[in-house]
């Protein structure tokens, strides 16, 4: 049976592919969460029945914790596995500093502790992921049900001394209830619009005790894998990567970011 992909999702399935060339045997990985990285565990699994692939990973949520499990693919939590060589997640943005805003799915608490503990962080997106600055996409931040309405009167007041073109503060609901994360914490959408400065934003937020995390991945990422609809796919890298963009990714599309 054939099954007919829509052009996003063929955008989706070629990052995933691109980004499977960046994994060896041998290797621990970080596996991302969303609708995109889940195109990458489908495409380990099927390396790991075909070949034999031999790598161990690290979930960054329930939901892909399930399907690598279906998939056959070896796990470990994050303490048994220690360090790893490489995550690779999928983004709601990114910016032209390789900045991004993560946690649409609301694992954004997960995929930061695994990333951060990652030799290096591969993003894979569709073209409509890429904007000049970030914040057109809520902001995720993962807060504590305790106090949670203090919490929202603080963020308020903090917000007030950004940069930013909104300042709407949405509780996410699944089903007419708070949206519950992995953790048992619950989300807050922000409506920013424009995010001027998404570092100092990142560490303000930070300093409010009943905000667990947010979704501003800021320095993290090397590398971007970019799809588009119609099936090519560009691999972007951080400049200090430039020795290895043209060693370990020669067969497709690559350039530094900044570069023309
Ligand atoms: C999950 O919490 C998110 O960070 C996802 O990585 C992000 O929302 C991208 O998801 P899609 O690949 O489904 O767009």
């Amino acid at each position: 049976m054939t099954t007919t992909l829509s052009p996003i999702d063929c955008a989706k399935l070629a990052v995933a592919e691109r980004a499977c060339t960046f994994i060896a045997a041998g290797m621990n990985v970080g596996l991302g969460t969303g609708s995109t990285a889940a195109f990458l565990v489908r495409r380990l699994g099927e390396r790991v029945r075909s070949e034999g692939l031999d790598i161990v990973c690290v979930p960054t949520s329930a939901a892909t914790a399930a399907l690598a499990r279906e998939e056959g693919i070896r796990l470990a939590t994050l303490d048994d596995a220690g360090w790893l060589d490489l995550t690779v997640d999928g983004a709601d943005e990114f910016d032209p500093a390789f900045n991004l805003i993560k946690g649409g799915g609301g694992a954004l608490l997960q995929e930061k502790i695994v990333a951060t503990a990652s030799n290096r962080m591969i993003v894979i997106v569709d073209a409509s992921k890429q904007v000049e600055t970030l914040g057109a996409f809520p902001l995720p931040v993962e807060v504590l049900g305790f106090g949670m309405d203090a919490t929202m009167a603080l963020l308020g007041k903090v917000l007030e001394t950004q940069d930013v073109d909104g300042r709407r503060i949405e509780p996410r609901r699944r089903d007419g209830k708070l949206f519950t994360t992995d953790e048992g914490n619950h989300v807050l959408d922000l409506h920013l619009k424009r995010i001027g400065n998404a570092r100092d934003l990142a560490l303000a937020l930070n300093q409010i005790p009943g905000i667990v995390e947010n979704g501003l991945f800021i320095g993290m990422c090397d590398t971007i894998i970019l799809g588009n609809v119609d099936g090519t796919v560009e691999t972007i890298m951080a400049s200090k990567d430039q020795s290895e963009a043209s060693s370990s990714d020669g067969a497709g599309s690559v350039r530094l970011a900044g570069a023309e």
